[in-house]
Protein backbone atom coordinates (compact mmCIF):
# COMPACT_ATOMS: atom_id res chain seq x y z
CA UNK A 1 0.00 0.00 0.00
CA UNK A 2 1.28 3.09 -1.03
CA UNK A 3 1.38 5.91 1.39
CA UNK A 4 -0.37 8.33 -1.04
CA UNK A 5 -3.58 6.04 -1.00
CA UNK A 6 -3.35 6.66 3.13
CA UNK A 7 -3.36 10.41 2.81
CA UNK A 8 -6.30 10.80 0.07
CA UNK A 9 -8.53 8.67 2.86
CA UNK A 10 -10.39 11.57 5.04
CA UNK A 11 -10.83 10.78 8.64
CA UNK A 12 -14.27 11.30 9.91
CA UNK A 13 -14.72 12.05 14.44
CA UNK A 14 -17.88 10.12 15.53
CA UNK A 15 -21.16 12.34 15.58
CA UNK A 16 -24.15 11.61 17.34
CA UNK A 17 -26.21 11.82 14.16
CA UNK A 18 -23.81 9.59 13.09
CA UNK A 19 -24.38 6.92 15.04
CA UNK A 20 -27.22 3.93 14.01
CA UNK A 21 -30.41 4.09 16.21
CA UNK A 22 -30.57 0.81 17.77
CA UNK A 23 -26.74 1.91 19.01
CA UNK A 24 -27.71 5.30 20.10
CA UNK A 25 -30.75 3.70 22.30
CA UNK A 26 -27.76 0.97 23.87
CA UNK A 27 -25.68 4.34 24.20
CA UNK A 28 -28.55 6.25 25.81
CA UNK A 29 -28.85 3.09 28.19
CA UNK A 30 -25.24 3.19 29.59
CA UNK A 31 -25.36 7.00 30.18
CA UNK A 32 -23.71 8.17 26.87
CA UNK A 33 -26.13 10.87 24.85
CA UNK A 34 -25.48 13.44 21.94
CA UNK A 35 -24.92 15.96 24.91
CA UNK A 36 -22.16 14.03 26.82
CA UNK A 37 -20.89 11.94 23.53
CA UNK A 38 -17.95 14.54 22.96
CA UNK A 39 -16.69 14.42 26.58
CA UNK A 40 -17.11 10.86 26.17
CA UNK A 41 -14.79 11.07 23.09
CA UNK A 42 -12.38 13.29 24.93
CA UNK A 43 -12.02 10.81 27.95
CA UNK A 44 -10.99 7.57 25.20
CA UNK A 45 -8.37 9.89 23.27
CA UNK A 46 -7.12 10.96 27.05
CA UNK A 47 -7.01 7.69 28.37
CA UNK A 48 -6.08 6.27 24.83
CA UNK A 49 -2.87 8.10 25.19
CA UNK A 50 -1.55 7.13 28.08
CA UNK A 51 -2.16 3.32 26.81
CA UNK A 52 -0.19 3.85 23.70
CA UNK A 53 2.69 5.20 25.68
CA UNK A 54 1.91 2.14 28.56
CA UNK A 55 1.97 0.00 25.65
CA UNK A 56 4.97 1.16 24.00
CA UNK A 57 7.08 0.90 27.64
CA UNK A 58 5.70 -2.77 27.29
CA UNK A 59 7.24 -4.00 24.09
CA UNK A 60 10.45 -1.85 25.42
CA UNK A 61 10.75 -4.23 28.15
CA UNK A 62 9.94 -7.49 26.42
CA UNK A 63 12.37 -6.24 24.12
CA UNK A 64 14.99 -5.49 26.73
CA UNK A 65 14.84 -9.20 28.75
CA UNK A 66 14.58 -11.41 25.35
CA UNK A 67 17.15 -9.04 22.82
CA UNK A 68 20.97 -10.54 22.19
CA UNK A 69 21.55 -7.11 20.29
CA UNK A 70 22.98 -5.58 23.26
CA UNK A 71 24.39 -8.25 25.67
CA UNK A 72 25.71 -11.32 26.06
CA UNK A 73 23.78 -12.55 28.80
CA UNK A 74 20.77 -14.98 28.29
CA UNK A 75 17.42 -14.07 27.65
CA UNK A 76 14.81 -13.71 30.06
CA UNK A 77 11.14 -15.01 29.51
CA UNK A 78 9.38 -11.88 30.61
CA UNK A 79 6.49 -14.32 32.10
CA UNK A 80 9.24 -15.80 34.29
CA UNK A 81 11.01 -12.37 35.30
CA UNK A 82 11.00 -10.97 38.90
CA UNK A 83 8.88 -9.07 40.28
CA UNK A 84 11.88 -6.34 41.05
CA UNK A 85 14.66 -5.94 38.36
CA UNK A 86 17.77 -7.55 40.06
CA UNK A 87 20.27 -10.31 38.93
CA UNK A 88 20.44 -10.50 34.98
CA UNK A 89 17.38 -8.65 34.59
CA UNK A 90 19.00 -5.53 36.54
CA UNK A 91 22.26 -6.12 34.38
CA UNK A 92 20.13 -6.14 30.91
CA UNK A 93 19.03 -2.88 31.62
CA UNK A 94 22.04 -0.83 32.20
CA UNK A 95 23.25 -2.42 29.54
CA UNK A 96 19.65 -1.91 27.39
CA UNK A 97 20.33 1.87 28.77
CA UNK A 98 23.37 2.29 27.74
CA UNK A 99 22.57 0.55 24.22
CA UNK A 100 19.92 3.21 23.38
CA UNK A 101 22.76 6.18 23.49
CA UNK A 102 24.52 4.50 20.06
CA UNK A 103 21.45 2.28 18.56
CA UNK A 104 23.22 2.51 14.90
CA UNK A 105 21.48 0.53 12.47
CA UNK A 106 19.06 -1.01 14.86
CA UNK A 107 15.57 -0.04 13.86
CA UNK A 108 13.90 -1.30 17.84
CA UNK A 109 16.69 0.38 19.49
CA UNK A 110 16.98 3.47 17.27
CA UNK A 111 12.99 3.82 17.93
CA UNK A 112 13.08 3.36 21.72
CA UNK A 113 16.38 5.63 21.78
CA UNK A 114 12.98 8.33 21.05
CA UNK A 115 11.76 7.93 24.91
CA UNK A 116 12.94 8.73 28.36
CA UNK A 117 15.35 5.98 29.12
CA UNK A 118 17.60 6.39 32.15
CA UNK A 119 17.85 3.03 34.12
CA UNK A 120 15.40 5.03 36.87
CA UNK A 121 12.82 5.44 33.99
CA UNK A 122 13.13 1.26 32.61
CA UNK A 123 13.11 0.01 36.26
CA UNK A 124 9.93 1.65 36.78
CA UNK A 125 8.13 0.65 33.87
CA UNK A 126 10.14 -3.01 34.10
CA UNK A 127 8.09 -3.35 37.48
CA UNK A 128 4.79 -1.86 35.93
CA UNK A 129 5.01 -4.51 32.92
CA UNK A 130 6.30 -7.42 34.70
CA UNK A 131 3.42 -6.94 37.02
CA UNK A 132 0.83 -7.61 34.45
CA UNK A 133 2.33 -9.91 33.30
CA UNK A 134 2.06 -12.19 36.79
CA UNK A 135 -1.00 -10.60 37.71
CA UNK A 136 -2.06 -12.49 34.55
CA UNK A 137 -1.27 -15.62 35.04
CA UNK A 138 -3.03 -15.21 38.47
CA UNK A 139 -6.15 -14.70 37.03
CA UNK A 140 -8.05 -17.80 36.04
CA UNK A 141 -11.37 -17.02 34.65
CA UNK A 142 -11.35 -15.44 30.75
CA UNK A 143 -13.62 -13.35 32.07
CA UNK A 144 -11.16 -11.29 34.20
CA UNK A 145 -8.44 -11.62 31.91
CA UNK A 146 -10.44 -9.64 29.22
CA UNK A 147 -11.35 -7.19 31.83
CA UNK A 148 -7.43 -6.52 31.93
CA UNK A 149 -7.71 -6.05 28.42
CA UNK A 150 -9.41 -3.34 28.82
CA UNK A 151 -7.47 -1.34 30.77
CA UNK A 152 -3.76 -2.22 29.72
CA UNK A 153 -1.01 -0.72 27.83
CA UNK A 154 -1.90 -1.27 23.97
CA UNK A 155 0.35 -4.15 21.94
CA UNK A 156 1.04 -3.81 18.18
CA UNK A 157 2.17 -7.48 17.87
CA UNK A 158 0.42 -9.77 16.06
CA UNK A 159 -2.12 -12.31 18.04
CA UNK A 160 -2.20 -15.87 17.50
CA UNK A 161 -3.91 -17.30 14.49
CA UNK A 162 -4.56 -14.40 12.15
CA UNK A 163 -3.80 -16.17 8.94
CA UNK A 164 -6.42 -19.09 10.11
CA UNK A 165 -8.92 -16.79 11.18
CA UNK A 166 -8.46 -15.38 8.05
CA UNK A 167 -8.68 -18.24 6.25
CA UNK A 168 -11.57 -19.95 8.02
CA UNK A 169 -13.77 -16.50 7.21
CA UNK A 170 -12.99 -16.62 3.78
CA UNK A 171 -13.66 -19.91 3.40
CA UNK A 172 -17.53 -18.58 4.85
CA UNK A 173 -17.73 -15.52 2.63
CA UNK A 174 -17.41 -18.35 -0.06
CA UNK A 175 -16.10 -14.89 -2.70
CA UNK A 176 -13.25 -12.76 -2.98
CA UNK A 177 -13.52 -9.09 -1.67
CA UNK A 178 -12.52 -6.34 -3.35
CA UNK A 179 -12.41 -3.59 -1.04
CA UNK A 180 -10.79 -4.59 2.08
CA UNK A 181 -9.86 -2.24 5.50
CA UNK A 182 -8.01 -3.58 8.42
CA UNK A 183 -8.06 -2.21 11.36
CA UNK A 184 -5.17 -2.39 13.81
CA UNK A 185 -2.94 -4.55 11.47
CA UNK A 186 -0.26 -4.22 14.00
CA UNK A 187 3.50 -5.26 13.82
CA UNK A 188 5.58 -7.81 14.73
CA UNK A 189 7.89 -5.82 17.18
CA UNK A 190 9.19 -6.86 20.91
CA UNK A 191 6.21 -9.95 21.50
CA UNK A 192 5.85 -10.97 25.11
CA UNK A 193 7.62 -14.41 24.48
CA UNK A 194 9.38 -15.49 21.60
CA UNK A 195 10.60 -12.48 20.21
CA UNK A 196 13.33 -13.37 17.17
CA UNK A 197 15.50 -10.34 15.79
CA UNK A 198 13.94 -10.29 12.60
CA UNK A 199 13.10 -7.96 10.46
CA UNK A 200 9.85 -6.05 11.78
CA UNK A 201 6.85 -6.55 9.82
CA UNK A 202 3.30 -6.98 9.90
CA UNK A 203 1.97 -10.51 9.66
CA UNK A 204 -1.44 -9.58 9.04
CA UNK A 205 -0.84 -6.87 6.24
CA UNK A 206 1.17 -9.60 4.45
CA UNK A 207 -1.75 -12.63 5.14
CA UNK A 208 -4.41 -10.22 3.85
CA UNK A 209 -2.29 -9.47 0.86
CA UNK A 210 -1.40 -13.05 0.08
CA UNK A 211 -5.27 -14.53 0.38
CA UNK A 212 -6.87 -12.05 -1.18
CA UNK A 213 -4.20 -10.67 -4.08
CA UNK A 214 -6.82 -8.56 -6.01
CA UNK A 215 -8.08 -6.90 -3.23
CA UNK A 216 -7.34 -3.29 -2.79
CA UNK A 217 -6.68 -3.21 1.06
CA UNK A 218 -6.64 0.03 3.25
CA UNK A 219 -5.63 0.09 6.62
CA UNK A 220 -6.09 1.96 9.71
CA UNK A 221 -4.13 1.88 13.53
CA UNK A 222 -4.13 4.04 16.47
CA UNK A 223 -0.21 3.76 16.57
CA UNK A 224 1.53 5.87 14.57
CA UNK A 225 4.77 3.49 14.54
CA UNK A 226 2.25 1.19 12.87
CA UNK A 227 1.00 3.61 10.88
CA UNK A 228 4.49 4.64 9.45
CA UNK A 229 5.41 0.51 9.35
CA UNK A 230 2.52 -0.38 6.99
CA UNK A 231 1.11 3.09 4.77
CA UNK A 232 -2.13 2.69 7.07
CA UNK A 233 -4.42 6.01 8.52
CA UNK A 234 -4.35 6.73 12.04
CA UNK A 235 -7.16 6.56 13.96
CA UNK A 236 -8.95 5.23 17.02
CA UNK A 237 -11.50 2.91 16.15
CA UNK A 238 -13.96 4.16 18.71
CA UNK A 239 -13.93 7.74 17.59
CA UNK A 240 -13.45 7.78 13.97
CA UNK A 241 -13.80 6.23 10.66
CA UNK A 242 -12.83 6.46 7.08
CA UNK A 243 -14.78 7.72 4.61
CA UNK A 244 -15.14 4.96 2.17
CA UNK A 245 -17.06 1.75 1.86
CA UNK A 246 -15.46 -1.85 1.96
CA UNK A 247 -16.64 -5.46 1.20
CA UNK A 248 -14.74 -6.77 4.18
CA UNK A 249 -13.55 -5.29 7.57
CA UNK A 250 -10.88 -7.30 9.93
CA UNK A 251 -10.55 -6.54 12.87
CA UNK A 252 -9.34 -9.43 14.94
CA UNK A 253 -7.22 -8.97 18.39
CA UNK A 254 -8.17 -5.34 18.18
CA UNK A 255 -11.35 -5.14 20.25
CA UNK A 256 -9.98 -7.01 23.48
CA UNK A 257 -8.53 -3.85 24.23
CA UNK A 258 -12.21 -1.92 24.25
CA UNK A 259 -14.54 -1.46 26.92
CA UNK A 260 -18.17 -1.55 26.35
CA UNK A 261 -18.87 2.56 25.74
CA UNK A 262 -15.59 2.08 22.84
CA UNK A 263 -17.03 -1.44 21.50
CA UNK A 264 -20.62 0.45 20.92
CA UNK A 265 -18.97 3.21 19.09
CA UNK A 266 -16.81 1.23 17.33
CA UNK A 267 -19.60 -0.81 16.12
CA UNK A 268 -20.73 2.78 14.87
CA UNK A 269 -17.66 3.62 12.84
CA UNK A 270 -17.70 0.20 11.79
CA UNK A 271 -21.35 -0.19 10.26
CA UNK A 272 -20.37 3.23 8.53
CA UNK A 273 -17.75 1.73 6.77
CA UNK A 274 -19.44 -1.43 5.20
CA UNK A 275 -20.75 -1.66 2.03
CA UNK A 276 -24.55 -3.09 1.55
CA UNK A 277 -23.93 -6.95 2.09
CA UNK A 278 -20.28 -6.21 3.57
CA UNK A 279 -18.72 -8.43 5.94
CA UNK A 280 -17.21 -7.63 9.45
CA UNK A 281 -14.60 -9.87 10.65
CA UNK A 282 -13.13 -9.83 14.62
CA UNK A 283 -12.61 -12.90 17.52
CA UNK A 284 -14.38 -11.18 20.52
CA UNK A 285 -16.68 -13.69 21.89
CA UNK A 286 -17.89 -10.61 24.75
CA UNK A 287 -21.80 -11.51 24.19
CA UNK A 288 -22.41 -8.14 23.27
CA UNK A 289 -20.85 -8.76 20.01
CA UNK A 290 -24.44 -10.63 19.15
CA UNK A 291 -26.71 -7.37 20.74
CA UNK A 292 -24.44 -4.50 19.49
CA UNK A 293 -24.48 -6.72 15.58
CA UNK A 294 -28.46 -6.84 15.69
CA UNK A 295 -28.43 -3.31 17.04
CA UNK A 296 -26.35 -1.79 14.30
CA UNK A 297 -27.75 -3.57 11.26
CA UNK A 298 -25.20 -6.33 10.76
CA UNK A 299 -26.60 -9.49 12.86
CA UNK A 300 -23.84 -12.34 13.56
CA UNK A 301 -24.14 -14.77 10.34
CA UNK A 302 -21.07 -17.28 11.69
CA UNK A 303 -19.15 -18.26 14.35
CA UNK A 304 -16.48 -20.37 13.24
CA UNK A 305 -14.32 -22.05 16.01
CA UNK A 306 -10.68 -22.20 14.29
CA UNK A 307 -7.83 -24.34 15.85
CA UNK A 308 -4.75 -22.08 16.60
CA UNK A 309 -2.79 -24.43 18.19
CA UNK A 310 -3.55 -28.21 18.01
CA UNK A 311 0.10 -29.10 19.66
CA UNK A 312 -1.00 -27.38 22.87
CA UNK A 313 -3.12 -28.90 25.73
CA UNK A 314 -5.68 -28.29 25.70
CA UNK A 315 -5.61 -26.99 22.22
CA UNK A 316 -5.59 -23.36 22.03
CA UNK A 317 -9.15 -22.41 20.30
CA UNK A 318 -10.23 -19.42 19.14
CA UNK A 319 -13.28 -18.17 17.31
CA UNK A 320 -13.91 -15.96 13.96
CA UNK A 321 -16.89 -14.13 13.86
CA UNK A 322 -18.85 -12.78 10.85
CA UNK A 323 -21.15 -9.96 10.86
CA UNK A 324 -23.03 -9.15 7.47
CA UNK A 325 -24.61 -5.82 6.59
CA UNK A 326 -28.40 -5.81 5.93
C1 LIG B 1 -2.50 -7.08 19.29
S1 LIG B 1 -2.36 -6.19 17.78
C2 LIG B 1 -3.19 -7.29 16.65
C3 LIG B 1 -2.62 -7.25 15.26
C4 LIG B 1 -3.44 -8.00 14.20
N1 LIG B 1 -4.74 -7.44 14.03
C5 LIG B 1 -3.54 -9.47 14.50
O1 LIG B 1 -4.65 -10.02 14.53
O2 LIG B 1 -2.50 -10.10 14.68
C6 LIG B 1 -3.56 -4.90 18.03
C7 LIG B 1 -3.48 -3.78 17.00
O3 LIG B 1 -4.66 -2.96 17.10
C8 LIG B 1 -4.31 -1.60 17.25
N2 LIG B 1 -5.37 -0.96 18.04
C9 LIG B 1 -5.65 -1.16 19.36
N3 LIG B 1 -6.70 -0.41 19.74
C10 LIG B 1 -7.11 0.25 18.62
C11 LIG B 1 -8.15 1.20 18.37
N4 LIG B 1 -8.98 1.59 19.35
N5 LIG B 1 -8.29 1.70 17.12
C12 LIG B 1 -7.44 1.31 16.12
N6 LIG B 1 -6.43 0.44 16.30
C13 LIG B 1 -6.26 -0.10 17.54
C14 LIG B 1 -2.94 -1.63 17.93
O4 LIG B 1 -2.21 -0.44 17.73
C15 LIG B 1 -2.30 -2.83 17.25
O5 LIG B 1 -1.71 -2.48 16.04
Amino acid sequence: MTVMLALMLAVHAITWDSIPEGLQALLSRIGVSGGSLPAAVRSIEDRNRERLRAGEYDHMIFYLLQSRAFTRTQPIEPARAPAEPTGDAAARIKEFSAALAEPNGNARLRYFAGFPHSEETLRTEYRRAIAFLHGKEREDSAREIAGLYQHRGLSSDAGPGTGLLLEAALARIGRPAERVLIIGPGMDWAPRTGFKETEPRSIQWDEVRRRLPQARVDAADVNPRVVEAVGARQLNIATARLGKRYDLIIATNVLLYLDQTELLLAWSNIRNMLAPGGWFLHNDSRFEVRVFGQAAGMPVRHVVPVKIDAVRRPPLVDRAVLHRAE
